[in-house]
């Protein structure tokens, strides 16, 4: 075992059971381990590193900050935190922003927000629907927004006042939906439930049900969001306008941001209401503002649209080889496939055989690759799959 291997797992708390392996830089859609291996990363930090490794315009970007300044309160402005919020406002529906550090505090802010628009309608406006399978983040109000008894169950009581729907089932929403709903929260695919994408007319009608009832429709893309799925957020091809939504991992392309947009009807924070000390710094805010122009401006929401599809149709074309494939999901570059064997071994294979990839729920292999992903690296990963699906 690497020595590094050793003295991490002297001093590091056990919370992630991690694969041997010590990655040591990266380059392109490549990563590199201590002794020089070479891997594909299809899986991206967790659909994180958008723009891949070493991007030269991100680099460059953040070599500038940090030459400039890494961090100042947000009781000032910056140019960078302005030009990021902007961004997004500029290329969405959503007229406000608020940054954090990750996807769990984004839907925190999420959840504040919501229990406050209830409480300004009345006293008993806060109830909370969120969907079984769901996953928003490991901290106590995401992780109580996050049905899965394996994740809640050390941790009970949790946030109280969240109701759980079955996904993808109307009738089970409209059960619990009443006056004193103030939100419902859901992902656009459920990502660690196993790639499972919304059905449109449910997305729909939910949305049409938070209207009657007065409840905000808050849509969590930390996973989905950022152009991963070929538009920038997930939920404009499902014709369904939001009230709020939570957005991070590719975010900065890396550094750790976080935010929650909303329309001026749910700005309903001043002052005193939430913070963040880190959230929205110079360093993160001009990453995010490379992410966004590349995805924005320079054509990359079309290469994902492009490379998403090729993905789709080669691990298609896997299921017809392979028994053991038994369902291919997902959109964009974002895509899951569901197998009959145990995905430890395939992750296993894959890492001995040169490639980075994750699995989502009990059964699917997730590929989420940095967006910058070629079809040649797709043909690679495939030909790197197959050889673990033999
Ligand atoms: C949909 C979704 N929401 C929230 C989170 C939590 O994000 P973070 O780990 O940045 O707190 C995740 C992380 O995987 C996610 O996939």
């Amino acid at each position: 075992m690497s020595q590094m291997i050793e003295t991490g797992e002297k001093y590091i708390m056990h919370t992630y059971g991690r694969f041997p392996v010590v990655l040591d830089h990266g380059e392109g859609v490549y990563l590199y381990d201590e002794n020089g291996k070479k891997y594909l990363d299809m899986y991206a930090g967790i659909a994180v590193n958008a723009l891949g490794y070493n991007h030269p315009k991100l680099t460059e970007t953040l070599q500038e900050q940090v030459k400039k300044m890494l961090h100042v309160s947000n009781y000032y402005y910056t140019k960078e935190l302005v030009g990021a919020a902007k961004l997004i406002v500029e290329n969405s529906i959503f007229d406000k922003v608020f940054f954090c550090n990750s996807g769990a505090e984004a839907n925190e802010a999420a959840l504040k927000l919501a229990k406050k628009y209830g409480k300004l309608k009345n006293e008993n406006k806060n109830q909370i629907i969120a969907m079984k399978k769901s996953f928003h983040g490991r901290t106590h109000g995401a992780l109580a927004l996050t049905i899965q008894e394996k994740y809640q169950k050390s941790f009970m009581p949790l946030v109280p006042n969240i109701q759980a729907a079955e996904y993808n089932n109307i009738e089970s929403v409209k059960a619990l939906m009443s006056e004193n709903t103030c939100a419902v929260i859901l992902e656009v695919i459920q990502g660690e439930a196993g790639i499972i994408p919304a059905e449109k007319a449910f997305l729909q009608e939910v949305e049409a049900l938070c209207k009657a009832n007065d409840a905000l429709l808050i849509i969590d893309e930390v996973q989905t969001g950022i152009g991963r799925t070929g538009t920038l957020f997930a939920f404009e091809q499902y014709g369904i306008k939001p009230d709020v939504v939570s957005m991070a991992k590719g975010l900065g392309g890396g550094v750790p941001i976080g935010a929650m947009a909303c329309t001026a009807k749910a700005d309903v924070l001043v002052p005193g209401d939430h913070a963040s000390t880190f959230g929205g710094n110079p360093l993160v805010t001009a990453a995010t503002q490379v992410v966004l122009t590349e995805l924005t401006q320079n054509g990359l929401l079309d290469h994902v649209k492009e490379v998403g599809a090729y993905l789709k149709e080669q691990l298609l074309a896997l299921k017809d080889e392979f028994d053991c494939v038994k369902d291919v999901r997902g959109i964009g570059l974002m895509q899951g496939i569901e197998l009959t064997i145990p995905i430890l071994d395939v992750e296993k294979k894959c890492i001995e055989n040169g490639m980075l990839i994750v699995g989502a729920g009990a059964n699917v292999i997730r590929f989420v690759p940095p967006l910058i992903v070629e079809k040649a690296h797709i043909d690679e990963a495939i030909s790197i799959l197959r050889k673990a699906l033999i």
